[in-house]
C-alpha cells in the first residue's frame, strides 16, 4: 500500500489543484465526436460531459439511474450548448440521456446493446467515460447479491467494459483511429493493506477475495474501506482489460486510460458522513474549504478522450506521472502482479456465471 508520508504529500499536491486548475484542452477538442458519460447525471460525471459540449463534441449521452435526474442533466447540459452554438455559430451538440442501473446486470447489458446501436457501422462512440460509482458507509446488497460498492464500482463497470471491447474492436476499422475507453479512478485504490488478498483467492484453498469481502462481518465502510477495495479491484481489471485491447498489430483498437481526479466536492461524500449530523455538518465545511470544483476535477477526465496510442493504458494523475505509478508495490511487486491475475480470473468467472452475453464476449476477446 501507499505509504502515509506518500498519501500526506498526494494531500497537499491535491489541495493546491484546487487553486492550480490543469489548463483546458484546445477549443474544438472533442469536435463532431460522440461521448458517453456513464454517471453523468451529477459531479464529475455532469462535469466532464459539460466540457465535451463545450470541446465542440456533436452528441454527448449522460445516463442516470432515474428518468428525472437524466432529464434535468440532459436540460442543464442542453442549455450550455444552446449557448455554445449562439457564441460559435457551430452546429448545436445533441444531448441524449438514458437510464443505467449498474445495481442490475440485466440494466448494464440492456444499455450496452443499446448504445452498440449508435453509429453502428460508422465508426461507433468516440469516447466513454465508465465513471459511475458509489461509497457506503453501511453495508448494502445489491440485487445481483454483491456489496453496492463491489457491484456498482468493480463488477458492473468491468461488465459494461466487457459488453462493449468486441464492438469497439469491430468498428475500428471504419475510423482513422482507435475509440477511447475510460474509467475514473481513485487514489483510494493504491491505499489498501493487499498482503492478505492472495491467500483468500480460491486458487489458493480461499473463498475468493470478493467473496471474502462481500460479507458483513468482513467488509469496511467508509473511503479507505470498501471503496479503496472496490477501486483497487477494478484497478486490477482494468490492466488486464488493458492488455485484452492489444490487436495482432501490437497496437490499440481502443485506448483504454484511467483517470485520477482527486478530492473533488460531490454528491459521492453524502454517505460517508450521514450516520452523524455533527460530522456532516463539519465534514461539509471541510470538503467546502479543501475539495476542488468538479469543474476542476473533470479537467483530467476528459483527458482520457484524448490520449494517443502510446499513452494506451496510462494511468493520468497529477499527483505522480504514469512511470511512478508503474513501480509503486501495488502494482510492480510480484505478489501485485499474482494478484493482479487472480483477481481477473474471479471477476471475470462471476461475470461469465451470471452474464451470458460477457461470457460470449471474453470467448470473442480471447480469440485473435
Ligand atoms: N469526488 C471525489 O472526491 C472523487 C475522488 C476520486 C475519484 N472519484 C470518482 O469519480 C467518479 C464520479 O464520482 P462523483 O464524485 O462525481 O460522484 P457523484 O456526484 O455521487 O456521482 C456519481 C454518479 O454515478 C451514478 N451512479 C451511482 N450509482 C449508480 C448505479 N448503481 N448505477 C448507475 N449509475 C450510478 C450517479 O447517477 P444517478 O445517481 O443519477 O443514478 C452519478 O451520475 C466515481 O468513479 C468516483 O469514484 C471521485
Amino acid at each position: 500500500m501507499a505509504s502515509i508520508p506518500q498519501i500526506l504529500s498526494w494531500i497537499v499536491r491535491d489541495v493546491y489543484h484546487g487553486w492550480s486548475p490543469l489548463p483546458l484542452p484546445p477549443a474544438g477538442s472533442f469536435a463532431g465526436q460522440t461521448v458517453c458519460v456513464v454517471g453523468g447525471s451529477t459531479g464529475l460525471g455532469l462535469a466532464s460531459a459539460e466540457h465535451c459540449v463545450n470541446l465542440g463534441a456533436a452528441e454527448v449521452i449522460i445516463t442516470s439511474r432515474g428518468a428525472s435526474r437524466a432529464n434535468a442533466a440532459k436540460e442543464y447540459l442542453e442549455g450550455k450548448a444552446a449557448a455554445i452554438a449562439a457564441t460559435t455559430g457551430a452546429s448545436e451538440c445533441r444531448v441524449t440521456g438514458m437510464i443505467l442501473d449498474m445495481n442490475r446486470y440485466d440494466s448494464v447489458v440492456g444499455f450496452a446493446e443499446d448504445l452498440k446501436k449508435i453509429k453502428k457501422g460508422q465508426g461507433g462512440l468516440d469516447f466513454i467515460l465508465l465513471n459511475a460509482a458509489v461509497i457506503q458507509s453501511r453495508f448494502v446488497q445489491s440485487p445481483e447479491g454483491w456489496q453496492e460498492e463491489l457491484q456498482v464500482n468493480t463488477l458492473s463497470s468491468v461488465l459494461l467494459a466487457l459488453l462493449l471491447m468486441p464492438w469497439l474492436r469491430a468498428e475500428r476499422r471504419n475510423r482513422y483511429s482507435p475509440a477511447h475507453l475510460a474509467f475514473t479512478t481513485s487514489s483510494a485504490s493504491l491505499a489498501n493493506d493487499i498482503s492478505k488478498w492472495e491467500g483468500w483467492s480460491s486458487q489458493n484453498g480461499g473463498e475468493g477475495i470478493l467473496n471474502h469481502w462481500n460479507k458483513k462481518e468482513t467488509w469496511p465502510p467508509g473511503l479507505s474501506g470498501g471503496y479503496g477495495i472496490s477501486k483497487a479491484l477494478l484497478m486490477y481489471a482494468c490492466r488486464e482489460l488493458v492488455k485484452m485491447a492489444v490487436g495482432p498489430d501490437g497496437k490499440p483498437w481502443v485506448i483504454i486510460n484511467s483517470m485520477e481526479p482527486g478530492m473533488v466536492k460531490t454528491e459521492i461524500q453524502r454517505h460517508i458522513l450521514e450516520n452523524s449530523p455533527a460530522l456532516e455538518f463539519l465534514g461539509d465545511i471541510f470538503v467546502s474549504a479543501v475539495f476542488k470544483t468538479s469543474e476542476n476535477g473533470a479537467r483530467i477526465l476528459i483527458m482520457g478522450g484524448l490520449t494517443t496510442e502510446e499513452e494506451h493504458g496510462h494511468r493520468l494523475s497529477r499527483l505522480y506521472p504514469h512511470e511512478e505509478y508503474m513501480n509503486m508495490p501495488v502494482v510492480a511487486s510480484p505478489m501485485a502482479k499474482r494478484l493482479q491475475q487472480i483477481v481477473w480470473n474471479e471477476i471475470t468467472g462471476i461475470l461469465a456465471k451470471a452474464v451470458p452475453e460477457a461470457k460470449q464476449c471474453l470467448t470473442e476477446l480471447r480469440s485473435p
